[in-house]
């Protein structure tokens, strides 16, 4: 099955931070992936923008070499990234000072659709939103992008949605959680609506807990001063894991659109209760060396009495009728054994076995993979093949999605998908501004309580499966994590 590419109408994208890391590393090569796909309409255009003079040669060559970098591994010809390299324009601008505004504004046009990408710090994002609107750059129709962090607590975020909000409505505003690109994210939605199998399953009657795992093997380098003042639960739960738990918790919406969906998490957010300190393990990855060159957390963010956690796990309940009795478990961490990101969904036990001393019989697991490896796995319990009486034994049904991608093309990334969903005008796989506030309103006081007590992480070590505190948190209700990358 060849998938099909429907070309967008045609646009111009500002690319602010246009030199950046993120931009270099996964935005221009989405756009590029996208074009060479055959995605752009007519007269599609990418105008790059930051504080450095560059010419607009300039910016085009860096940006071949950064397709070249990092694009995908696709065969990938010069004339291609000549031909896409072509749309690129640039503009360097003082985005807290008045210089640039009006190359901008030169380079747009009336007739295509005009979105924003907000590619920088977090502190520039109310400034570019106030002088894209007070330069009559941004039109009613435009879009605007933005990168997490929304905010570093319910007080900050609520701050910047006003000042977004001041300059633009809601339904222009795009907040990047670049989780919902994920093929497999989506597949969730798929597999949960799109099957009549799983529904009826899909409750505290049938299930008797669920695993959120994103587990990363590489550490916090470079990034440790940000990472320092953001720890696992900010970086990663209060936003990506959020995402994961509320897919797999929402009821269904009456259809799959922007605020029907949206609706939906928010309610499961909502009905989060509050995480008692007993129910939270936290952890920070120790030095592998004894010596000056320490390559611990600590070394990593460049303080020595860091408490910021580069893990965490916590078991969290949906306090509503479809969840209650079932919990989630959730854990994230740097360094750790290996990238695994999946959600394990653990049936219960069936209610009699009637295969005595046959071996045991246990409940289904559905684990939904999201990296690497994309697929889904149901493990089952089968007769063991062959003579000998009834023996019974494990087998899993595995999909393994590259199978499927094989012929339907390779994987997106994430962030192609989601810039073209940008420019269709379609905001199901963004954040609307009440779930993330929702979100830090039942994050704050978890971290709050944490600080008050004066709790530092436990160490762990390079490479393991995350500090001890964290067995004993599923341990204690007679349960075990799945092995990471085991
Ligand atoms: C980012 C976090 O949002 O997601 C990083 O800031 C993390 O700390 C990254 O490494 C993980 O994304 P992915 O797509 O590699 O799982």
């Amino acid at each position: 099955m060849v998938s099909r590419v429907i070309p967008v109408s045609s646009f111009d994208f500002v690319l602010f931070g246009a030199t950046g890391d993120l931009a270099r590393r996964k935005i221009l090569p989405a756009l590029f992936h996208r074009f060479q796909i055959g995605q752009f309409g007519e007269n599609c255009r990418i105008i790059g923008t930051s504080r450095s003079e560059l010419t607009t040669e300039e910016f085009r060559s860096q940006t071949a070499d950064a397709v070249r970098e990092f694009g995908q591994d696709v065969e990938t010809t010069p004339e291609e990234i000549a031909a896409f390299t072509a749309l690129l324009d640039y503009a360097a601008v003082d985005v807290r000072g008045e210089t640039g505004w009006d190359a901008i504004r030169g380079k747009l046009r009336d007739d295509a659709v005009r979105a924003f990408y907000l590619s920088v710090g977090p502190s520039l994002f109310t400034d570019i939103a106030r002088r894209l609107s007070e330069t009559g750059i941004a039109t009613p129709d435009s879009r605007i992008v933005l990168e997490k962090p929304f905010g570093h607590d319910l007080a900050s975020a609520r701050a910047l949605n006003g000042a977004l909000r001041a300059h633009f409505e809601e339904q222009q505003i795009y907040r990047i959680d670049h989780y919902l690109g994920k093929e497999t994210v989506q597949n969730l939605m798929a597999l949960r609506f799109a099957n009549s199998l799983f529904e009826p399953l899909w409750n505290s009657s049938h299930i008797d807990h669920v695993q959120i795992t994103v587990a990363e093997s590489i550490g916090v380098e470079g990034r440790g001063e940000y990472y320092d003042k953001s720890g696992a639960m900010r970086d990663m739960v209060q936003n990506h894991l959020m995402q994961l738990l509320c897919l797999t918790a929402m009821e269904p919406p009456a259809q799959f659109a922007p605020n029907s969906v949206r609706d939906e998490k928010v309610k499961v957010i909502e009905a989060l209760r509050p995480v008692s300190q007993a129910s939270i393990a936290r952890g920070q990855y120790r030095s592998r060396n004894s010596d000056e060159n320490g390559d611990g957390y600590r070394d990593h963010a460049g303080n020595a009495a860091s408490r910021t956690e580069s893990y965490i796990a916590l078991k969290v309940e949906v306090a509503n009728w479809r969840w209650a009795g079932t919990p989630f478990y959730l854990r994230t961490g740097k360094r750790l054994r290996e990238r695994v990101s999946e959600i394990a969904v653990y049936f219960r036990d069936p209610p009699h076995n009637i295969f005595e001393g046959s071996g045991p019989v246990h409940g289904n697991v559905l684990v939904i993979r999201l990296q690497p490896d994309e697929g889904i796995t149901l493990k089952t319990t089968i007769k063991d093949p062959g003579p000998g009486g009834m023996r019974l034994t494990g087998a899993n049904l595995d999909m393994t999605f590259a199978d499927e991608l094989a012929e339907s093309g390779r994987p997106q990334d994430a962030y192609e998908r989601l810039i073209m969903d940008v420019i269709r005008g379609n905001q199901t796989l963004f954040m609307r501004g009440d779930e993330v506030e929702a979100a830090w309103a039942w994050t704050d006081p978890i971290i709050g309580g944490w600080k008050d007590a004066g709790d530092t992480p436990q160490p762990y070590d390079s490479g393991s499966s995350g500090p001890d505190d964290s067995l004993l948190l599923i341990h204690r209700d007679d349960r075990q994590w799945r092995g990471i990358g085991a």
